[in-house]
């Protein structure tokens, strides 16, 4: 294919998409879609391998724009912190970034991670307060330090010391939920609630008041060189104990890469994966022959086997969500959770859409 017709097809492709994509991502912002998006004109890279962009469902946006860089030319890693970047400044998503849950304080406190995998590095930041893009922080952690973890108030003076601008992240919703949350948690304390609160008017804050949401974005993207990065963001369990980090800023627990293999990452109950390292345990299984969804199967029935009692159900399985996406070197990709129904992103050369995760119960 000519230059000329190779950017005549991806304008088609990008035209294709706008609609059906802005329609998908404003529902799935607002905790409702499930249907795929409208599907786009096929396009291609000029390379090898099939350049492709995976996330969880709150990243159509994201894998959009991951794809959108690589076909430009960006490295896999530039374009995927670019893409959750999109999902951290959206106030509607309440697990990422600026307007994320706050924790048992009312503060916002983010965590996130970043790895490249033509480069095997990494960087990340926890308990990141007052600024709203944690993956660039960590991004530049990887960059420009000597380290590849930075957490809480040596975190922020990284991110202020690289220009970032502090700003109260605690939208005034986001605040609503965490109100009637703090109130209502005991009829033991001196917190009362009004007689009507949030969940009256909001089905989403109804939804997160039931089950305490884990939240979060995990982006990964593969070029036509086969180079693979992946990045994980969030602002963590909601009104989770001051302090608390989950999976996310930990490779090998949210995320790993390794960029001869695959990649995986991870939304969900972080502590399961940290006391499991999930994601690098996937990688080592699709290294051992297994296709994405075998691979992260296996390791989901890994964590259910190592589920203590109290967070499992009447049946015996564990009661948290718990979802993997896996990208691997040949192309083939795929979406995994504990349960389900459930879905994921994907921007390929067939479209921006999302696909159904194959579940273990
Ligand atoms: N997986 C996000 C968290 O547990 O913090």
């Amino acid at each position: 294919m000519t230059d000329q017709r190779a950017n005549r097809s991806r304008r088609q492709f990008l035209a294709a998409s706008t609609a059906g994509l802005a329609a998908a991502s404003h529902a799935i912002a607002q905790g409702g879609a499930t249907e795929p998006a409208a599907a786009a004109q096929p396009t291609r890279s000029g390379g090898k391998l099939p350049v492709k962009s995976i996330s969880s469902a709150n990243g159509l946006r994201t894998t959009r724009r991951a794809y959108e860089m690589m076909l430009r030319g960006a490295d896999t890693l530039d374009a995927s912190v670019a893409g959750v970047t999109i999902v951290e400044d959206d106030p509607r998503d309440t697990s990422v970034g600026y307007g994320g849950l706050p924790n048992e304080l009312g503060v916002v406190q983010l965590d996130a991670a970043v790895m490249h995998g033509p480069t095997h590095q990494a960087g990340c930041v926890a308990s990141l307060e007052r600024i709203r893009n944690p993956a660039k922080v960590a991004q530049l952690v990887l960059q420009q330090t000597d380290h590849v973890l930075l957490v809480g108030p040596g975190a922020l003076k990284f991110a202020k010391a690289h220009g970032f601008k502090e700003e109260d992240l605690l939208t005034d919703r986001a605040r609503k939920i965490w109100l009637r949350w703090k109130q209502t948690m005991s009829d033991r304390d001196d917190w009362l609630p009004p007689a009507e609160g949030i969940e009256e008017s909001d089905p989403q804050a109804a939804a997160i008041l039931r089950n305490r949401p884990t939240g979060t974005i995990h982006c990964a993207s593969m070029n036509a060189e086969g180079d693979i990065s992946c990045v994980t963001t969030t602002s963590g369990l909601a009104f989770k104990i001051d302090g608390r980090v989950g999976d996310s800023p930990i490779i090998g627990a949210g995320l790993y890469v390794d960029n001869e293999i695959g990649s995986c990452g991870s939304t969900g109950r972080g502590e399961a994966n940290l006391q499991n390292q999930c994601s690098f345990a996937a990688v080592e299984l699709m290294r051992s022959g297994m296709t994405p969804v075998e691979a992260g199967l296996e390791v989901l029935r890994r964590v259910a086997k190592h589920t203590v009692p109290r967070l499992r159900n009447d049946q015996g399985e564990p009661d948290f969500g718990l979802k993997f996406y896996l990208l691997r070197k040949d192309g083939m990709h795929g979406g995994v959770s504990m349960r389900g129904p459930t879905k994921f992103a994907v921007t390929d050369e067939k479209g921006t859409r999302l696909e159904t995760c194959t579940t273990l119960y």
